[in-house]
């Protein structure tokens, strides 16, 4: 080629720069999207999650409640960022073999290509994109009668919330979107347009406990609200007599609830419960962490009645949390609980 018809060079662009000592927009954070390890210590250090990653919690409990051994079959059904299905695969081999599950199609090759480089081959894990209501058909599919060990740690994982254009966080200004899978269902912005008040007050109650869905309800139901801000902004307005920092938490069960009805979540997670006993084998073990009131009262139902009735021949006692330590470490496991239960036979 000669110099007449090089292709025009391309653009230098510049990395966000940011004010101040530290990076506060995602977009600016590139020492941790680089996974820069003094910087991704220092985060850390800091009680906060890098971006782009996200640190599992109760590792110690869920290890102690599944107690994996070389050989098991053990199944992720919420793989994230894999933390937990690292710790599980150095339990379960040689010999074992792990199957991860996740809804989300963003982040699943990203974890997928991360394990891939810590060795683990296509013999010891398999990804999965799928719900884990689907969770049958992923073993049949694997010729797999039964998992030694299932562990679903439910909700949405850092990268997602911290993602501006995923539209989970209020924290971050982005499309209102929180879907897992972006390609399937309604966005929340679409969702909301579409509702009527008293079916958006009796989601916020029910997904949420919001003691002003009515009211909330009455303001939102109907409306377009393009970012996650606009409809923070929208939920502050609407309680004019209330603090700044109590709407806060207004606006935080809103998003909640909001992320419940997209992702269509409880009837995902009662599908997951009533399959659960028929995907683990003979004494198999179940751990499943729950974020709030909602989720926990459906596992608790669910290992209760199967326990009442013989399935399950041992279950947690009390509800397990993180140590003190670790929610001061992290405080996103603060409102984390933790429940087993483990299928009689074998
Ligand atoms: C809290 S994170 C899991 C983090 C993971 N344990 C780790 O150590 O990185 C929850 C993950 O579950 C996924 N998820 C939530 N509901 C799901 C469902 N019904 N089926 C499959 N995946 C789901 C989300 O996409 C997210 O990646």
């Amino acid at each position: 080629m000669s110099e007449d018809n090089l292709p025009p060079p391309v653009p230098h662009r510049r990395r966000p720069r940011y004010q101040g000592k530290n990076p506060r927009r995602f977009e600016e954070k590139y020492k941790e999207h680089g996974g820069d390890p003094e910087t991704m210590a220092k985060v850390i250090a800091a009680g906060k999650t890098p971006v782009g990653t996200h640190r599992p919690i109760m590792v110690a409990e869920i290890l102690e409640a599944l107690a994996p051994q070389p050989g098991d079959i053990a199944v992720d059904c919420t793989l994230g960022y894999g933390g937990h299905a690292q710790e599980m695969l150095a339990k379960i081999l040689p010999g074992g073999k792990l199957l991860g599950l996740d809804a989300d199609p963003m982040e699943l090759p990203k974890t997928e290509a991360r394990l891939r480089a810590l060795g683990f081959g296509a013999e010891v894990l398999t990804t999965h994109r799928s719900n884990f209501a689907g969770l049958p058909q992923v073993l049949a599919a694997q010729e797999i009668a039964g998992a030694d060990l299932i562990l679903a740690d439910l909700g949405v994982s850092s990268m997602q919330i911290d993602d501006p254009a995923r539209g989970f966080s209020v924290k971050h200004n982005g499309p209102l979107d929180m879907r897992m899978n972006p390609q399937r269902g309604q966005s929340a912005a679409a969702l909301l347009e579409k509702i009527e008040p008293d079916a958006l007050a009796g989601l916020l109650l029910e997904n949420a406990d919001e003691p002003k869905a009515l009211l909330l309800g009455a303001a939102l139901a109907g409306k377009s609200f393009a970012t996650t801000q606009e409809l923070a902004a929208a939920i502050q307005a609407a309680l004019p007599h209330v603090a700044k920092a109590d709407g806060q938490l207004h606006i935080r069960r809103v998003f909640q609830a909001l992320r419940i009805a997209v992702n269509d979540e409880f009837s995902a997670l009662e599908t997951f419960l009533r399959n659960l006993p028929g995907c683990l084998k003979p004494g198999g073990r179940a751990a499943i962490l729950t974020f709030h009131s909602g989720e926990d009262r459906r596992v608790k139902k669910s290992f209760d009645a199967n326990f009442r009735s013989g399935v399950y021949s041992e279950i947690s006692g009390e509800v397990l949390r993180a140590t003190a330590e670790e929610q001061r470490s992290n405080p996103r496991s603060g409102p984390a609980k933790l429940r087993w239960a483990r299928r009689a036979g074998g």
